[in-house]
């Protein structure tokens, strides 16, 4: 077969393991061709894209972002979008079928086009580890161990100064990232959007530690929805799609403790940073693994449906389980991290 392959929606630390995987598994095992279109779903539109012979994804697992460039083009939105453009694009290049490796926007529109009559499976990837139907998704694991670095630097110069110590992590609308590093980072506070809480409740904690004479720490998503706000504080526009802009909470919770406690505060807002670099072994084995499972997926011509994690194997599923809302944070997984805050 001739199979295109694409990287779409936000990078993510993994993208370029799925791509060396699927291309190696697929010349050694079945004798295909790989092509890789450029910047997301704009590729297949325009027509754009490279050849992704064997030595093009030599030493490719450990690089960070990704070869094919990315975009948040929507299959359906560009004006050439479209199954029908799309079922000519492919054809005309001879290419029998897609492999679609993106978040739940792109995989919303691999669904669609699978639907439409594309021939299109997918490979979930975020850093937020937002997507239902997989445990995990690659990109996760390298976010929340830069994350954590990040936030036993800024302990000790908190500890130094004797300051409350804010960050402000990625995420969107869940808070799997706030939750992780903050545990892993041994947090004093933890604030994510799935769990409304009260300032007054946060400058408790960061009091209880500051009186101990330690440096408190705050971890806040970017998604964090303070308790008497509607929604999420997203002071930095729209995305291409509509969707809001998210950060700035960090600075706001800061204020907010140094305002109620007197106590002198800093924010740090991590930013991009949690999605750049080389991806941990981890998700290079993660990524690697759904790059191999999709490409079986492809010659089973399961159209629709995606590589995902269930306990330690690589499952296939139908794309529309994993598009059946945003996987939060239980309830229990915030209150099992809840009984160390303030201590
Ligand atoms: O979905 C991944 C993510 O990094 C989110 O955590 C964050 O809100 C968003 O993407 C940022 O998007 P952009 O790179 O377009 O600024």
């Amino acid at each position: 077969m001739r199979i295109g392959l694409l990287t779409s929606g936000g990078d993510c630390p993994g993208l370029n393991a799925v791509i060396r995987s699927s291309v190696l598994h697929g010349i050694k095992s079945y004798g295909d061709e790989f092509v890789g279109f450029k910047g997301g779903w704009r590729g297949v539109i325009e027509g754009d894209y490279i050849d992704l012979p064997r030595q093009s994804v030599r030493g490719l697992s450990r690089e960070g972002g990704t070869i094919l460039g990315t975009s948040r083009t929507h299959p359906y939105n560009h004006p050439q979008g479209g199954p029908e453009n799309m079922a000519k694009q492919l054809k005309r290049h001879d290419i029998d079928a897609v492999i679609a490796i993106g978040g739940e926007g792109t995989l919303a529109g691999a669904k669609r086009l699978a639907d439409d009559g594309i021939p299109v499976v997918g490979v979930p990837k975020t850093i937020d580890n937002d997507l239902k139907a997989t445990d995990y998704t690659f990109g996760f694991d390298t976010a929340i161990s830069i994350a954590t670095d990040a936030m036993d630097r800024l302990r000790t110069t908190g500890e130094s100064h004797h300051r409350c110590m804010v960050a402000e992590v990625m995420g969107r609308h869940v808070g799997w990232i706030a939750l992780h590093s903050g545990m892993a980072a041994g947090a004093h506070a933890i604030l994510i959007p799935e769990h409304r809480i009260s300032m007054d409740q946060v400058c408790e904690w960061v009091e209880q530690v500051h009186s101990r004479g330690r440096s408190p720490l705050v971890v806040v998503a970017e998604g964090f929805i303070p308790e008497d706000a509607e929604e999420a504080l997203a002071g930095k526009g729209e995305e291409e799609d509509g969707r809001p802009r998210l950060g700035g909470i960090g600075d706001w919770v800061t204020r907010q403790i140094e305002a109620k406690t007197g106590i002198e505060s800093r924010n740090t807002t991590l930013g991009h940073i949690q999605r750049g670099g080389n991806p941990t072994g981890y998700d290079r084995v993660l990524a690697t693994r759904f790059g191999i499972r999709a490409l079986d997926l492809v010659h089973e011509r399961a159209w629709g449906h995606m590589a995902a994690l269930r306990g330690t194997e690589i499952v296939k599923v139908d794309l529309a389980e994993a598009l059946d809302g945003l996987k939060a944070v239980p309830a229990e997984r915030y209150d099992e991290a809840q009984i160390l805050f303030g201590r």
